[in-house]
């Protein structure tokens, strides 16, 4: 499932970040990618033990625990704190699939990459290219969302991003383990959760969302891993 989080940011908030990261202290993504990533890598990121990286992700943790849509959608057990890259000058990253399993700096917490974000922080206008490119079994999606917006597909996946011929392009980029480790499962509980939401609009003061919130709930119990 690819899904798309559009009012993670405000805008005051999307423009305090990126004042933020144009003063950072970017270092070649190169150094935190595995050995066969580290060939196809060619962007910039902060660093892992950055005060500003540590504070700019708390912030969007935050967030992203506020965002009804990101946590119907994810069912996020663990979140991998969100790190901060930058592509310019031609950079690009080719053809990869994420490793299954991340550590968190600091702390002996491993994560199992379920379901992978970009977090777009430059608007489209900002740069040419870029492109997150993402292939599943329907084909190749090119995503290039307006800043503030956030971008969820399965860990699975193999993607890459487009080379950079003008302008920078700033994203934040994350993973989550989800409670509901099958993309499969994960994908009905958000649609009967859509449908027991519509059904609460369109029939005010019926007993069925509350049945259908039962099986949600049993589904859920059935499925989740905590
Ligand atoms: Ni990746």
């Amino acid at each position: 499932m690819m899904l798309t989080i559009p009012d993670l940011l405000r805008p005051d908030e999307i423009r305090q970040i990126r004042e933020a990261l144009d003063q950072a202290a970017w270092i070649d993504g190169r150094e935190t990618a595995g050995h066969i990533a580290r060939q196809a890598k060619d962007n910039r990121q902060l660093s892992q033990d950055d005060p500003l990286a540590a504070k700019l992700s708390d912030f969007l943790l935050a967030r992203l625990g506020e965002s009804p849509r990101f946590m119907a959608a994810a069912l996020p057990y663990k979140v991998v704190p969100p790190r901060f890259n930058r592509y310019e000058g031609g950079g690009s990253y080719g053809d990869h699939v994420d490793s299954a399993v991340m550590g968190v700096p600091g702390s002996a917490h491993k994560i199992r990459t379920d379901i992978s974000a970009t977090l777009f922080l430059s608007g489209p206008d900002d740069y040419e290219g870029g492109e997150l490119v993402v292939e599943d079994t329907y084909g190749s999606h090119r995503v290039k969302l307006p800043a503030g917006q956030l971008v969820l597909y399965p860990g699975t996946s193999l993607h890459h991003v487009a080379p950079v011929t003008r302008g920078a392009r700033l994203a934040a980029f994350f993973w989550i383990q989800s409670m509901v480790r099958d993309d499969g499962r994960r994908s009905l509980l958000l649609e009967l959760d859509n449908a027991i939401q519509a059904v609460s609009r369109d029939l005010p003061g019926s007993p069925t969302p509350a049945r259908l919130s039962g099986v949600y709930n049993n589904l859920l119990r059935q499925w989740a891993e905590t």
